[in-house]
């Protein structure tokens, strides 16, 4: 059994610049920042970080922090992914509003998707896989708890020019939301999830990784039939690995047949070439 190692190449508007000594430079459109990447346990490339901000982690133990910001960063600012555009905004939550390291997946998903698919995207946050899923013609179901993620993503639909496309943007909680499209006898041709190691749903329902996770893949299952192409997981920051999530998804998925496939997601740092882990993945294809 051998695992698959994603890489997230620069573009345009995002690269990973350098990194090292628990830190990593990265280029957000027109903006460079620091963020601290405990993986980085080498030395950096270069010794010039000028940057616009860093984010400085807090010393107690709750994983937080804040943002030190010159004053030309703006609240929010526009990038493009290919034919999305979306608000890059330095979140209290230490990352920008959007995850680049899913891009490869973003473009695995946008090759098999085709014109009228029906794609369910779970802990979808600020829509960018929903965009570019739709800009391939999908009819596309968002769901986050969160009413500002939603609020986010309605807006990067805007900013993308794209008000006219069919996307349902629910505030819901994942795992009820797809038991729901279970009883109401809905299938999907594709479906991502993203699910942090714990959230909230809109009414308080805890959601929990290690717990919740076998559950929601038999959910999801029961939403895939005979045409559907893929199913997708992310998980980032958690103690679990890849090849947990492979066993899972190829017994869960086996009635289905077609492949899974697991490994880690990468970014490629542009001064060495090194590539920088972020998060696991297993995903499933016919
Ligand atoms: C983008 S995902 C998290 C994965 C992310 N890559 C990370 O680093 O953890 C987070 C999203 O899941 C949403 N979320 C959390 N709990 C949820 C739940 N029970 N149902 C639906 N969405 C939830 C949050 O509102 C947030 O937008």
């Amino acid at each position: 059994m051998s695992l698959t190692t994603l890489v997230t190449e620069s573009w345009d508007d995002y690269g990973l610049l350098d990194s090292g000594g628990g830190r990593k430079l990265e280029r957000y459109g027109p903006y460079r920042f620091i963020r601290p990447e405990p993986q980085a346990m080498w030395q950096p490339a270069q010794e010039d970080w000028r940057a616009d901000g860093e984010f400085i982690t807090a010393s107690d133990l709750e994983g937080g922090g804040r943002w030190q910001l010159e004053k030309s960063v703006p609240a929010s600012w526009p990038l493009s992914r290919g034919p999305v555009r979306f608000h890059a905004v330095n979140t209290p939550f230490r990352h920008l509003a959007f995850f680049p390291d899913m891009a490869p997946q973003w473009d695995w998903m946008r090759a098999r998707t085709g014109q009228g698919d029906e794609v369910l995207n779970l802990f979808g946050y600020t829509g960018v896989g929903s965009l570019l899923l739709s800009e391939r013609g999908a009819r596309v179901t968002h769901v986050d708890a969160s009413k500002k993620a939603v609020a986010a993503a309605r807006e990067n639909q805007n900013l993308s020019g794209m008000q006219d496309r069919p996307i349902r943007w629910l505030v819901e909680d994942a795992l009820k939301y797809a038991q729901r499209e279970v009883k109401r006898g809905r299938r999907y041709d594709g479906i991502l999830f993203d699910p942090p190691k714990f959230g909230r749903g809109p009414k308080g329902e805890r959601w929990d990784l290690n717990e919740g996770l076998p559950e929601l893949v038999e959910t999801l299952r029961s939403l895939l039939d005979a045409e559907s192409k893929y199913l997708v997981l992310t998980a980032y920051a958690v103690r679990m690995s890849a090849i947990a999530l492979q066993e899972l998804f190829r017994q869960a998925l086996a009635p289905l047949g077609g492949t899974v496939e697991a490994g880690e997601m990468t970014v490629r740092e542009e001064a060495r070439g090194l590539l920088l882990p972020t998060a696991i993945f297993a995903r499933w294809s016919r």
